[in-house]
């Protein structure tokens, strides 16, 4: 298993192009399911996860290629597929799920396997099951597969009104592609407003789905008979730039972040500047005009001038829970204590232990994490135990004295494109040891 190695102690000078986001590019990806017209998506990032849901498409019949430098892939699913996401698949990525809807839509029945647990929680995808369920799927959990049909008689979804007991965001995306080819109409009641949902759903409208509210809780869709094809390009990964704005308050530096748009961070950047950092949103209020409009200026003198932020991870637009491990490790060292509230997953304090042996002091009390600032890190050698614990260890590296050794990476890239190039593009002493 590869390994990062991290020299910590240098300030972060220079730019960085923010790719596109993972979790657009996924579901997108399964939106090509929906038409057997060409769908090509540009600035989709390199990553170990997109690799993964293209195998998963490729198994089920899907034609897709590759092109060009900018992140280009395009698909093309043929009215003869294999609608099945086997279980050697779907356990490497819960993302899979998002096949359900759009096999469902267009073909009329999935043989999908249950996700199981991941590292953060359980994650059922019961609420996945109802709201297709309520649009008239018949769906049983057999030997760990969905197994999902339409009733006899019937050759399309029908349009229901789906409230969920929570709000989720891969059952809002699978409601709203399952939607646009059923018969009438859908309303998504608790809809999730991350602009990943907003991407899906501006990228559905381009193949002909009648969508409004998307965004906001409450989402309406006119169901169509057929879609047709469309290029789009991927929404910027605001996580990614997220996690690039802590590192930079953390390490100190002055950093341009290329492709990002602020206005999908508000809540991330508030706290940072209530922290101390200076963040200049470029490129418009709104985020208009696609990812090469935007960018995102931030400076700071490092974690030592900054001061420690509480918060609590909710639905978007609040605190989001992907930002939570790498917001931590700057408080781990910024001046003062903290209290992080963990409300979306039963288990993302993972990091915590891994942080712990870096020099850091934390307290877990259930889903509250109480943090004191510490005058310094120091290297050690720790594990990545899932995709945002991971970028959480790379920022306490960088600011730790000495060396951070990073074991399990493949969790990190799962979800980043190029972390260590991007990072050592800036000035960190940071490389990847092969094994
Ligand atoms: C998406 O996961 C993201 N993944 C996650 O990002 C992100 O952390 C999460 O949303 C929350 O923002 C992708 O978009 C591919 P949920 P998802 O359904 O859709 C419970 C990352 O780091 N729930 O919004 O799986 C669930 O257990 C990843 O990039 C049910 O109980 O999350 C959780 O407590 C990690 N039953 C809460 O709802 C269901 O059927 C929110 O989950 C569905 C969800």
């Amino acid at each position: 298993m590869d390994k990062l190695l991290i020299r910590g102690g240098r300030p972060l000078q220079g730019e960085v192009l923010i790719s596109g986001a993972k979790n657009a590019a996924l579901p997108e990806m399964c939106a090509a399911l929906l038409t057997n017209e060409p769908v090509t998506l540009l600035n989709v990032p390199r990553l170990q996860d997109v690799r993964t849901m293209r195998k998963l498409l490729d198994n089920m019949g899907c034609v897709t290629e590759t092109h060009g430098d900018r992140g280009g892939m395009s698909f093309r699913a043929p009215d003869s597929i294999n609608p099945e996401a086997p279980y050697e698949l779907v356990k490497t990525m819960r993302a899979s799920v998002l096949a359900l809807g759009p096999l469902l839509a267009r073909f009329g029945r999935a043989k999908v396997s249950l996700p199981g647990g991941c590292a953060i929680g359980s994650r059922p995808v019961d609420q996945h099951i109802k709201g297709l369920q309520a649009m008239g799927a018949e769906i049983d959990v057999e030997h760990g597969y969905m197994l999902a049909r339409l009733p006899p008689g019937r050759t399309r979804l029908k349009g229901a009104r789906i409230a969920t007991d929570m709000i989720t965001v891969t059952g809002t995306e699978n409601f709203l592609m399952a939607a646009a080819l059923a018969e009438g109409e859908t309303i998504l009641e608790n809809a999730a407003q991350e602009p990943e949902i907003s991407d899906l759903a501006e990228m559905l409208i381009k193949m002909g789905a009648r969508i409004e509210g998307h965004g906001s809780s409450r989402i309406r869709i006119e169901g169509v008979e057929r879609l047709h094809g469309c290029t789009h390009e991927v929404v910027a990964d605001r996580i990614e730039a997220g996690t690039f704005l802590c590192a930079v308050a953390a390490t100190g530096g002055d950093v341009m972040l290329r492709h990002a748009c602020a206005h999908h961070l508000d809540a991330v950047i508030e706290k940072l500047r209530e922290a101390g950092a200076e963040v200049e949103a470029l490129g418009g209020p709104d985020c208009e005009g696609g990812p090469k409009a935007h960018a995102i200026h931030v400076r700071s003198l490092g974690a030592r001038a900054m001061q420690a932020q509480s918060f609590r991870t909710s639905e978007y637009p609040a605190f989001p829970t992907d930002m939570q491990a790498q917001f931590m490790a700057l408080n781990c060292v910024a001046k003062g204590s903290s209290m992080v509230t963990e409300t979306i997953f039963e288990n993302r304090f993972m990091h915590v232990n891994e942080l712990t042996r870096l020099g850091a002091a934390i307290h877990v009390d259930g889903r509250v994490a109480m943090i004191d600032g510490v005058q310094k890190l120091s290297g050690a050698t720790v594990m990545a135990t899932d995709l945002r614990a991971s970028a959480s260890l790379v920022i306490a590296g960088l600011v730790a004295e000495g060396e951070t050794l990073i074991d399990r990476i493949y969790h990190l890239d799962r979800g980043y494109d190029q972390m260590e190039e991007k990072l050592r593009g800036i000035g960190a002493d940071i490389e990847r040891i092969k094994s």
